[in-house]
């Protein structure tokens, strides 16, 4: 699937948390996009055009009721160059280019999943639990454990809640859920029933942590790995990780992730 540049029209941008908003883009070239692939999106206004800002796609909008196909993204207000995205209207145009980078592998129905995500990094996981339900999965053996700083920072339960998945909640002030970190459920489930797959997309320490957990039992763990990117296409090494065992030979996350089977990389 070749990447294109386009003007995407916003269809949406509301708020849906206490500084987490939904963007709906009216694009072309997505219908076959994937669970963990990613667009780079220019913020109009930005005063540094030439820097595009990575986003993981959230979903996928099907073509219909007099609307074309496109897309949606979950962000965060983080700064400037978000902030300013928070206030873009519908009918106004952003730059975009993508589809980019890889995605996760899907397993087959059947198969015991366990999906994590922490904070910001939840928004792919959305776009996976749908295609694997589209799939025939049975999404009401499926586990998701969702975490972050307080209440507001999960996100999207309601949608994993309306998947008939089994939810696991932590947040670090214990304001819903349990105090604790969100890879201590992960650990406890894991014993009682071992998974064939862990999906996880969030801080590279929660990473790091799964990653441990799936090598101690012999999982497999994709994990989709968060970065600073400047190009996005595998021009600038702004956004190299390690490799697993050779320090000094490095993946680009945007062009060779940003989904890696957790042994791949030294976290
Ligand atoms: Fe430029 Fe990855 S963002 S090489």
């Amino acid at each position: 699937m070749t990447p294109i540049q386009q003007n995407a029209r916003v269809l949406w941008n509301r708020q849906v948390a206490p500084g987490y908003f939904k963007l709906g883009l009216s694009c072309r070239g997505y219908e076959t996009a994937i669970p963990g692939q990613f667009i780079m999106l220019q913020v109009p206004g930005n005063g540094s055009p030439l820097l595009r800002r990575p986003f993981s796609i959230h979903g996928l909008l099907p073509e219909g009721n007099g609307t074309k196909a496109g897309i949606e993204l979950l962000y965060k207000v983080v700064g400037k160059g978000t902030g300013i995205l928070s206030k873009i209207s519908p009918g106004q145009n952003v730059d975009l280019l993508g589809p980019l980078g890889n995605g996760f592998l899907q397993a087959p129905p059947g198969s015991r999943i366990f999906l994590v995500g922490g904070g910001i990094g939840v928004p792919p996981l959305v776009f996976l639990a749908k295609a694997l339900k589209n799939r025939g999965m049975d999404m009401s053996g499926c586990h998701m454990f969702l975490g972050g700083r307080s209440k507001s920072d999960l996100l999207c339960r309601e949608e994993f809640e309306a998947l008939g998945m089994r939810l696991h909640l932590t947040t670090d002030d214990g304001s819903e859920g349990n105090q604790c970190l969100i890879t201590h459920p992960v650990e406890q489930e894991a014993e009682k029933a071992t998974p064939d797959i862990i999906y996880a997309c969030g801080p590279l320490p929660m990473l790091a942590c799964l990653a441990g957990i799936a090598r101690s039992k012999g999982i497999r763990c994709q994990i989709s790995i968060e970065s600073m990117m400047a190009c996005g296409i595998g021009a600038c090494l702004g956004c190299a990780v390690a490799k697993s065992g050779d320090p000094d030979s490095y993946w680009h996350v945007c062009k060779d992730g940003p989904v890696f089977e957790a042994d791949q990389v030294d976290l």
